[in-house]
């Protein structure tokens, strides 16, 4: 405990912690309304870019919105306390073995292409495309800047 914790607070902070609450707002009310989608905080159009796990039936993470496993997969390994304080302390120390160490507990490292999923103009999951109703420009590494949570 105690060294994990900031991971997340500055999660909690960026812009990924609010990406479902983002769809109970009017704005997404009126969006969703244009595109003939009833309740944007129910449909896999909106979710799949605003939620986490949308497509597994229990739906546990929705509400969490973009979380970790959205980046980073699946985490019953990765994402305990204990795993956390030691890849955080061994990022800044050893970067090599804290490499070797992610990945044996699962963490995956996102990379751009990763963002660019949910950034980009499209999204593909099981075989169904859906369309980013936004027209916003991205700027990829000013992004990465912007989410830090790892320090
Ligand atoms: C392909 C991924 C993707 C899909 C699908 C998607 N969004 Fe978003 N949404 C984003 C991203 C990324 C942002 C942040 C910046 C931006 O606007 O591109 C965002 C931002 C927003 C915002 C904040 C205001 C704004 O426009 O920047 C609202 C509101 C919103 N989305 C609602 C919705 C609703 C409602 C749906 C379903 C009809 C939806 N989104 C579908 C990725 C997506
Ligand atoms: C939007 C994508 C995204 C989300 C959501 C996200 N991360 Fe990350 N995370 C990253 C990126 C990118 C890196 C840096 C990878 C690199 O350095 O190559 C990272 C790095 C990390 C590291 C550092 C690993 C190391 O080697 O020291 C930890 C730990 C971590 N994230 C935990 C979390 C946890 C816990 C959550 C949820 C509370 C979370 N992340 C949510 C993208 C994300
Ligand atoms: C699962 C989809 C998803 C993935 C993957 C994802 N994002 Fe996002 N991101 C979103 C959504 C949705 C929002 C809008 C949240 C809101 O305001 O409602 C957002 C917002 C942001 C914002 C703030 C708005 C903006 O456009 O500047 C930044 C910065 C950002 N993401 C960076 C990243 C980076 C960097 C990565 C990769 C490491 C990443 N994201 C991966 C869905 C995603």
């Amino acid at each position: 405990m105690g060294e994990p914790r900031p991971v997340m607070d500055q999660w909690l902070k960026g812009p990924h912690s609010v990406a479902f609450k983002r769809l109970l707002e009017p704005a997404s009310r009126k969006l969703a309304a244009s595109l003939e989608i009833n309740s944007p905080e129910k449909s896999p159009k909106c979710l799949v870019c605003h939620a986490t796990g949308f497509l597994r039936e229990d739906r546990p993470e929705v509400t969490e919105g973009v979380g970790c496993e959205a980046c980073h997969d699946p985490g019953q390994r990765y994402a305990n306390f204990k795993t956390m304080a030691r890849l955080g302390g061994l990022r800044l120390r050893k970067p090599k073995e804290s490499a070797v160490f992610a990945k044996k507990v699962g963490l995956k490292y996102p990379t751009g292409e990763d963002c660019m999923r949910c950034h980009g103009p499209q999204i593909e999951v099981d075989q169904v495309t859906y369309l980013n109703p936004h027209n916003q420009p991205f700027d990829l590494k000013a992004a990465m800047v912007t989410i830090r949570h790892w320090r």
